[in-house]
């Protein structure tokens, strides 16, 4: 049998991958992996049962057993609804410190892979093509300039009322891309054969599009 087609798009933070993936998942009718939300969720376990974010082996072991549920969007660590809880910008930190452990990432391969059904998978994170599914049909590279990142991550947050400050999340933002790009394990790349799009000047829309045309063109 052959195994369902998968479209893996892979970026750095806040470059509207999350948005892009998850609308292009909807209008193919695809399923849907939030990959950087496994990694969050490790943070979030490890953050309350008090693991030190370099101790790869006990984090490594957390990550195994963690139960997680995704539905209608909401998500679930241990029965409890951790949606808002798992986007903090201090989670996200911790998300990205953990993420260079390999046992971190060996834990997590087997669920991003059950997520591969059909009729089909949109696939977000950074070693979604390069690593998790080296077969996509489809790769894409998603970006978009700091500056125009930090600026989106900002109007999301006024918009839901948090406070935030421009200097400090592009900052945060530097931070977590260098070592996202550096890192040994997995590093975020642009994998062979993927098509870069960049999107500072493009509206969602667009971004989409983009996405669907690519997808159209392979025949599918
Ligand atoms: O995409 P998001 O910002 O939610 O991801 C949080 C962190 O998880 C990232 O900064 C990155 O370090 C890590 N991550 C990863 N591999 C993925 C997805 C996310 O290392 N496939």
């Amino acid at each position: 049998m052959t195994l369902p087609p998968v479209i893996a798009i892979d970026g750095p933070t806040a470059s509207g991958k999350g948005t892009v993936a998850s609308l292009v998942a909807e209008k193919l009718g695809f399923h849907y992996l939030d990959s950087g939300a496994l990694y969050r969720l490790v943070a979030l376990a490890s953050e309350k049962e008090g693991i030190d974010v370099k101790n790869g082996p006990k984090l490594g072991v957390l990550a195994q057993k963690l139960v997680i549920s995704f539905e209608k969007g909401q998500i679930f660590l241990n029965g409890e609804n951790v949606t808002e809880a798992i986007r903090t910008e201090a989670i996200g930190l911790r998300a990205s410190a953990l993420a260079t452990h390999t046992e971190v990432r060996s834990a997590l391969v087997g669920l991003q892979h059950g997520f591969r059904q059909h009729p089909g998978l949109v696939a977000d994170g950074r070693d979604m093509a390069s690593v998790i599914f080296p077969d996509a049909i489809l790769k894409v590279f998603l970006t978009a300039s700091a500056q125009a990142r930090a600026e989106r991550r900002y109007k999301q947050l006024i918009a839901k009322g948090i406070s935030a400050k421009l200097d400090d999340l592009l900052r945060d933002l530097q931070e977590r891309d260098a070592r996202d790009s550096s890192r040994g394990a997995a590093p975020l790349i642009v994998a062979e054969g993927a098509k870069v799009l960049e999107t500072s000047d493009l509206s969602i829309d667009q971004a989409v599009k983009a996405v669907l045309d690519w997808y159209q063109s392979k025949g599918a």
